[in-house]
């Protein structure tokens, strides 16, 4: 005893000779009432300074573990110790429907995995190699030292005011009439949909989307029990006809829609469109969740406005942005903007899941974005995804047999493909290396087989091309072994 401790650099060795000894203590191995060897001893049989064992003893002493006796030394406390229970509870038998439809719809989970040396074409998340840590730790470092300690305290569930006022201006900016609107500070866009939903459908309730659409919506619908009703997406936005259609035959009570770089098509929904669909679920009283998550990766083509912005004073559009795929996904910030007095009912689900997203995050957010450093960036970053767009859509024009090649700007392409489906040629294209998100991930029905959703943000330029190659080569092997058949 006392001799088998290893002690590493990274933690103070009072504090892991305190973490020794209670680990012992609640092992059993020191038992109630055992006198512990002496300091002096302690320190000899560590080979540390007594001060060291004594600050141990002081931290032990002070968390209950041992006691001291004047004169006598430190015993070891009456403490409860671990029972060893030896039941074994079956959670696969105890969770609900849905935690099971959770796990069943996490592609993360299920999806193919990303062995070591793979090209990966899976993600949409940016580039972290851009990000300008050095702009974000001044930013970082100003913040705290002007409110550090009102910071480390619990902040408002609405969110830190200097960011909301923020973010209210930057909705101006998007021509968006502010009059009878507040924002909500939400975790990324995420947790804004699972409010939006909590706040305002049954189970069994209908909401229409895109369809294809982002596989996370598509995920958080059906756990609120939804039914979901997939409007075909065109190259200019969602079909409206069928959007006509659909409404006139059954009852819908929200409508989610994705206008700006559309994940997973990429597809930006015309001005026109954005009117006219506005118009239809006007007349049908269906309110809108608009999702802005990428409409600042603009690369080409005039400034198209969001869909709030098109309704003017009119409160039936719920705007929710992110800055997820412009910023950093790892602050997990985002926000909704929406009638006051929805907001005020968000607030108090906000309140009841969280409290509120974290003070530091968002006023250091707030400082990067006061400072300019946002614009900055993405003024940089910008040109950047631009080129790589454009040679990834070159890559896929070049190397990729397919039906046709969506994608308008925006982090990723999404392909048809022409025979094979997009399952059996990822199967293949895995043993090869090179990794992607099948389309039927997307759908809202059994629709999206033959389609592929190809993320090229972190993916280096050479391996774009590489990867693209070895994805038409084996679709061109698989349409000449079928020949053969
Ligand atoms: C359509 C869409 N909206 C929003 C987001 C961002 O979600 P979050 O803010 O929760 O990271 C994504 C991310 O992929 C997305 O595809």
């Amino acid at each position: 005893m006392f001799n088998d401790i290893t002690f590493t650099k990274e933690r103070p060795i009072y504090l892991q000779i305190k973490d020794y000894i209670k680990e012992m203590i609640l092992k059993g191995m020191l038992q109630k009432d055992l006198k512990l060897p002496s300091t002096r001893e302690l320190s000899h049989l560590l080979n540390v300074s007594r001060n060291t064992v004594m600050l141990a003893c002081q931290y032990l002493e002070d968390e209950g573990f041992i006691y001291t006796l004047k004169g006598k030394g430190a015993f070891i406390s009456n403490v409860q110790i671990k029972y060893q229970d030896t039941r074994h509870i079956d959670w696969t038998q105890k969770i609900n429907q849905y935690t099971q439809l959770a796990e069943d719809l996490d592609i993360m989970k299920h999806g193919v995995k990303w062995e070591k040396g793979m090209i990966s074409f899976t993600s949409i998340a940016p580039d972290e190699t851009l990000f300008d840590v050095e702009d974000f730790k001044r930013a970082f470092l100003n913040r705290i030292s002007l409110e550090g300690e009102k910071l480390l305290n619990y902040g408002y569930a609405r969110g830190y005011l200097p960011l909301i006022q923020y973010l209210t201006r930057y909705m101006e900016n998007k021509g968006v009439d502010i009059e009878g609107k507040d924002v909500l500070i939400t975790n990324g866009f995420t947790e804004g949909l699972n409010i939006l939903l909590s706040a305002l459908t049954e189970k069994g309730d209908r909401i229409l989307c895109e369809n294809p659409t982002h596989n996370t919506a598509i995920k958080i619908m059906k756990m609120h029990g939804l039914e979901i009703v997939g409007i075909p997406v065109e190259e200019d936005g969602p079909d409206m006809k069928q959007l006509k259609d659909k409404l006139a035959e059954q009852d819908v009570k929200l409508a989610f829609l994705v206008p700006s770089y559309h994940n997973p098509t990429g597809i930006v929904m015309s001005p026109e469109k954005r009117m006219e669909a506005f118009n239809i679920l006007q007349q049908y009283e269906v309110p809108i969740i608009e999702d802005g998550f990428n409409e600042e990766l603009r690369y080409s083509g005039s400034h198209v406005s969001p869909i709030i912005a098109l309704s003017g004073k009119g409160n039936s559009v719920i705007y929710t942005g992110s800055f997820s795929k412009i910023l950093f996904p790892g602050l997990r910030i985002g926000w909704i903007v929406a009638d006051k007095r929805l907001i005020d009912y968000l607030e108090s689900i906000k309140r009841s899941r969280n409290i509120h997203t974290s003070s530091i995050d968002q006023a250091v957010l707030y400082e990067y974005l006061q400072a300019g450093y946002f614009e900055r960036y993405l003024r940089r970053v910008r040109k950047i995804y631009r080129e790589k767009y454009e040679f990834a859509l070159k890559c896929a024009r070049a190397h990729i047999p397919c039906k046709k090649i969506l994608g308008e700007g925006g982090l990723h392409i999404f392909v048809e493909l022409d025979e094979i489906h997009a399952r059996e040629l990822l199967e293949k294209c895995y043993h090869k290396g090179v990794i992607f998100t099948p389309g039927d991930r997307f759908y809202t029905d059994d629709n999206g087989k033959n389609a592929i959703r190809l993320g090229f943000s972190r993916v280096q330029k050479k391996d774009i091309e590489k990867g693209f190659a070895i994805i038409g080569e084996v679709i061109e092997n698989w349409r000449s072994i079928k020949k053969r058949e």
